[in-house]
């Protein structure tokens, strides 16, 4: 069977890693999750007091990291690693969370980045979630999907997820964040959040996980 790309972009906690995971598992293929990459350079950069506007300390930086994934046996979860560390849980913490789109900004990180993706997925029979998927890093994948929700959904869900990590964080503080984040995803100058011309819309706000599945898997099954 012919081996695709899809590509899964769109809002800040609309279900795309979720629905990503769950295709790709289906499909027997590997899962990449983008944000993750993002989140871990930002850990970095906070953890190394790397300044967002220090074009010569960025630079250095970004030859000193490296974002790897590794299933984990027990939990069957792909867990993130930053230079040989496990960070999966860290680079989910608000403190990340607050900062992610400013690195992600920076035309070197991007660079850096798609570049890795692009390797990642050179020999397809890969689901990648992100922002510029389907614009930038895989232009030709044969599945692209746009996903959305209302913020109030989103928010909710995330506050759910946070609270399973024993993470209390007020409502208020998630939806300013998401909308934070959108602003800035979609407003930077290189490869901004977009909708792909040929991607699909996926609204997320009023269907279940299995649904938001069923929609990718229906467009998948259409070019395999
Ligand atoms: O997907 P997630 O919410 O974990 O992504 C975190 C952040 O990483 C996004 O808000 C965005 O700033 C950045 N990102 C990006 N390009 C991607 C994936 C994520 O700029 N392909």
């Amino acid at each position: 069977m012919k081996k695709i790309v899809v590509a899964i972009d769109g809002h800040s906690s609309c279900g795309k890693s979720t629905t990503a995971k769950l295709v790709a598992k289906e499909l027997g293929y590997a899962y990449i999750d983008t944000g993750a990459m993002y989140r871990a350079v930002t850990l970095y950069f906070l953890q190394n007091y790397i300044d967002v506007a220090d074009d010569h300390g960025i630079k250095k930086a970004l030859e000193n990291i490296s974002v790897t994934f590794k299933r984990n046996v027990k939990t069957h979860r792909n867990e993130t690693y930053l230079n040989g560390l496990n960070v999966e849980d860290e680079i989910r913490k608000m403190y990340v969370t607050d900062k992610v789109s400013e690195v992600s900004v920076i035309p070197a990180v991007r660079h850096a980045m798609v570049k890795e993706q692009q390797k990642m997925g050179k020999k397809r029979g890969v689901v990648m979630d992100g922002r510029d998927i389907g614009t930038t890093v895989f232009p030709d994948a044969e599945v692209k999907v746009f996903m959305t929700a209302d913020v109030i959904t989103r928010a909710q869900r995330r506050q759910q997820e946070l609270l399973a990590k024993d993470q209390m964080v007020d409502l208020d503080i998630i939806i300013e964040n998401l909308k934070k984040r959108d602003h800035i995803d979609s407003t930077r100058a290189e490869s901004p959040l977009r909708q792909a011309p040929d991607a699909v819309l996926l609204d997320t706000s009023h269907i279940t996980i299995d649904e938001q599945v069923d929609f990718v898997m229906d467009k998948v099954a259409a070019k395999i």
